[in-house]
């Protein structure tokens, strides 16, 4: 045999392992390109439904920036929720357990003061123009800031024109008061039962001189609710520039169970807007006020 003859024959030899190589690396290509395929409109169609959910987070009037990652991630939670729900939830504060992310609160000695287990008062805060509601309507040494004290009693005397008895029961209450009524309740019932109904200190809106518990004189406070004084509280209370606080229906945005009979002063516009739309100092302040 001729030495060209060997080599051809070897050439032939070697020929299908170089087409099988050669078509290994093909497959191989292949396969990477269809995974890539795959994975890509994946990606791609998850970044197109976040921007989407973005874009209409966006077009919300009362939108933050820096809150954008917690708007996303309160979405994917909360997926029945309306955007501008998801918005107003995370502006709140509601994204995070209660007593945690607190600031102190603004607009000190205004109407519109936001106090609640985000926003807090300092131990050394006393409303200005605190003055003692008329024994006519309260318990004796109850006192309000002086607008919603007037408001106040201006409400008790109208009502008292339909036959109604409101009465103060609890009103402005210090940094130091609240420290004993809570401990005393987490005595009683346990940390977890005061959480649900009383504030921790500096968390509680009657160190604003803006918030009154009520009764009737004939059955305690916490039977408001029964009275004929609650049933025209519902209807006449936002005309002085009060709103019930702590709704029944409301309970996870003001992280207070149900008070018939907590009212806050807001003023008369306030009041109104609040109770027409049926929503609760919260929500108003994160739509009106912050806005
Ligand atoms: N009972 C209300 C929440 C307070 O303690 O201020
Ligand atoms: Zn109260």
């Amino acid at each position: 045999m001729k030495i060209g003859d060997k080599m051809k024959r070897r050439k032939l030899k070697k020929a299908p392992k170089i087409i099988l190589i050669l078509l290994i690396i093909f497959l191989i290509i292949v396969g990477i390109t269809i995974n890539q395929n795959n994975k890509t409109p994946n990606s791609e169609q998850k970044l197109t439904q976040e921007e989407k959910i973005l874009q209409n987070l966006k077009k919300i009037p009362y939108y933050k920036k820096e809150n954008k990652n917690r708007y996303l991630k309160y979405q994917q939670e909360h997926k029945n929720k309306k955007t501008e729900e998801i918005v107003t939830d995370v502006n709140i504060g509601i994204d995070k357990p209660y007593y945690t992310n607190t600031k102190p609160s603004k607009l000190l000695n205004s109407n519109l003061i936001l106090v609640n287990k985000y926003n807090y008062l300092t131990e050394d805060y006393i409303p200005e123009n605190l003055e003692e509601i008329s024994i006519e309507y309260a318990r004796s040494g109850m006192q309000l800031v002086s607008e919603a004290k007037e408001a106040f009693e201006t409400l008790s005397q109208e009502a008292k024109k339909d036959g109604m008895t409101i009465i103060a029961m609890s009103s402005y209450r210090s940094y130091d008061y609240q420290v004993n009524l809570y401990n005393n309740y987490v005595k009683s019932d346990g940390k977890d039962a005061a959480d649900t109904y009383s504030a921790r200190p500096g968390f509680s809106e009657h160190q604003t001189g803006l918030a009154v518990d009520i009764y009737n004189k004939e059955l305690p406070y916490t039977s408001f609710e029964e009275t004929k004084e609650f049933e025209w509280m519902q209807k006449n209370a936002y005309k002085y520039g009060f709103i019930l606080r702590f709704p029944k229906d409301k309970v996870n945005i003001t992280g207070y169970q149900y008070e018939a009979w907590h009212y806050r002063y807001v003023g008369k516009k306030a009041a109104k807007y609040i109770h027409d739309h049926n929503i609760t100092l919260e929500e108003y302040y994160i739509k009106k006020v912050e806005n």
